[in-house]
């Protein structure tokens, strides 16, 4: 497939910070939004939703992905993230997240988030190295 061009990562991104509008963050007040893009061109958006019991909190990246496999099932896989705040502050992908994105993510994904001076775009592999892995003893899925 032919990499993801800069129109099509910005698109991604403005649909990020969109969907940041959504969010529900009485604690934190910090408003997040991701976009998915996956490989059958399809974008799906999530925004971060907070509890009062705060560790029930779920963040943006993996509400987009949960409403993705809800809608249509875990078939075509996740080419681009977009990760957008409407804080202006750097906000890469949390490590939970990273870890339950990068069992739907294609070889060659890339990330797009919020970094110390603007958006930064960085390859999923960068992000998230050595990842953990398990073969279940069934074969799994
Ligand atoms: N948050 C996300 O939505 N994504 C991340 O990758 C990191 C953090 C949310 C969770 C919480 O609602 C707020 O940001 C502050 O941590």
């Amino acid at each position: 497939m032919a990499p993801i061009d800069l129109a099509t990562l910005e698109r991604l991104r403005e649909a990020a910070l969109e969907v940041a509008a959504h969010a529900y963050a009485p604690y934190s007040k910090f408003y997040v939004g991701a976009a998915l893009l996956f490989e059958d061109g399809t974008v799906v958006t999530g925004c971060n939703v907070e509890n009062v019991s705060y560790g029930l909190t779920s963040c943006a990246e993996r509400n987009a992905l949960f409403r993705a496999i809800s809608a249509r099932g875990a078939g075509p896989r996740i080419r681009a993230i977009a990760v957008a705040n409407r804080n202006g502050a750097a906000s890469p992908p949390c490590g939970a997240c990273r870890q339950v994105l990068s069992e739907f993510v294609t070889a060659d994904a890339v990330v797009c988030f919020p970094g110390e001076s603007g958006p930064e775009t960085r390859s999923f592999a960068e992000i998230f190295p050595c990842s953990f892995t398990f073969e279940p003893q069934d074969g799994g899925r």
